[in-house]
């Protein structure tokens, strides 16, 4: 008798082309698999987005302008819980339950020679690079070093004593590309297993317009990149905080500058 996955004598199996739709009844995992989707979206993927498209751009405008914007988010009202709800625990939670579809699907990209498998497989590859990238950048920007939370105008200099090193800046390059394709190739993914883009037209129009994303994720990134590279070494320690003259300070007593 013919298993479900072995067809019947006589009968051609037809291998359907492209990304299998998420459907109602895959069983226990199928609201995980739903949440994990959902979740490279919203919250991980605006997040990404906000972070090199908004953010990390205002270093192309300089020192002062970056360490504004970081001021800025660092002064959201409880930007602990929203850094820990919006960001650390939904990117932990889709990176272990990604690890985990990984180890469970097969990369089957020799046995079907069309280039949907080969995405497929880098959908995972770099979402591994961009896994390491993410630890690594987490550690040593928010727990290693000066606070930028009580320090903003350490930012510049604290990415630049990084960039500076070839080898991390090559880290930096891979980490940006990495999770670029991921998320640009990830929204073509979202939408045509959510059936929100249906049709081979319209796949491939929205196909082009993710690439288009992920050269301009990758082109802002470098931007941002070059500016900490090719602008004069900023100070990170006492000289890169915010200074106040005493004498324009109401509570002015001499001339003394105060950090
Ligand atoms: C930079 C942070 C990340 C963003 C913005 C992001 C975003 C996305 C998006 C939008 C999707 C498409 C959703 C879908 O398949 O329906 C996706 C899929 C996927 N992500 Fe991520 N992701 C990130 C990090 C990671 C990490 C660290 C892993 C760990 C390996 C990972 C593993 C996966 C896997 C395996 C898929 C494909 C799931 C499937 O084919 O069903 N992602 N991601």
């Amino acid at each position: 008798m013919a298993s479900a996955s072995s067809p019947a004598p006589g009968v051609t199996k037809i291998v359907a082309h492209g990304v299998a739709p998420l459907r109602a009844g895959q069983g226990y995992s199928f609201v995980l698999r739903r949440l994990h989707s959902l979740s490279g979206i919203v919250p991980v993927g605006a997040f990404l987005f906000e972070h090199i498209l908004i953010s990390n751009s205002t270093a192309i405008t300089g020192p002062d302008a970056y360490a504004r914007q970081v001021s800025f988010l660092a002064n959201l009202p409880l930007v602990f819980f929203l850094e820990f709800f919006g960001i650390w625990m939904p990117i932990f939670f889709h990176a272990l339950y990604g690890f985990y579809i990984w180890y469970r699907g097969d990369g089957n990209v020799g046995a079907y020679p069309w280039s949907g498998n080969w995405m497929y497989t880098a959908q995972r590859w770099t979402g591994g690079i961009a896994f390491v990238y993410i630890l690594w950048h987490t550690y040593t920007m928010r727990f290693t070093g000066v606070d930028l939370h009580d320090n903003p105008m350490a930012s510049f200099g604290k990415v630049q004593n990084e960039v500076v090193h070839t080898a991390q800046f090559l880290f930096y390059v891979a980490g940006l590309v990495a999770a670029s394709w991921h998320f640009a190739y990830g929204i073509w993914l979202f939408s045509a297993k959510w059936g929100i883009v249906s049709g081979d037209k319209a796949q491939k129009r929205l196909l082009r317009a993710c690439i288009v994303l992920f050269l301009v994720l990758c082109g802002a990134g470098l931007a941002s990149l070059y500016s900490f590279r090719s602008t004069p070494m900023q100070n990170v320690g006492t000289g890169g905080r915010i200074t106040v003259t005493i004498t324009d300070h109401p509570a002015a007593v001499d001339g003394r500058r105060v950090q």
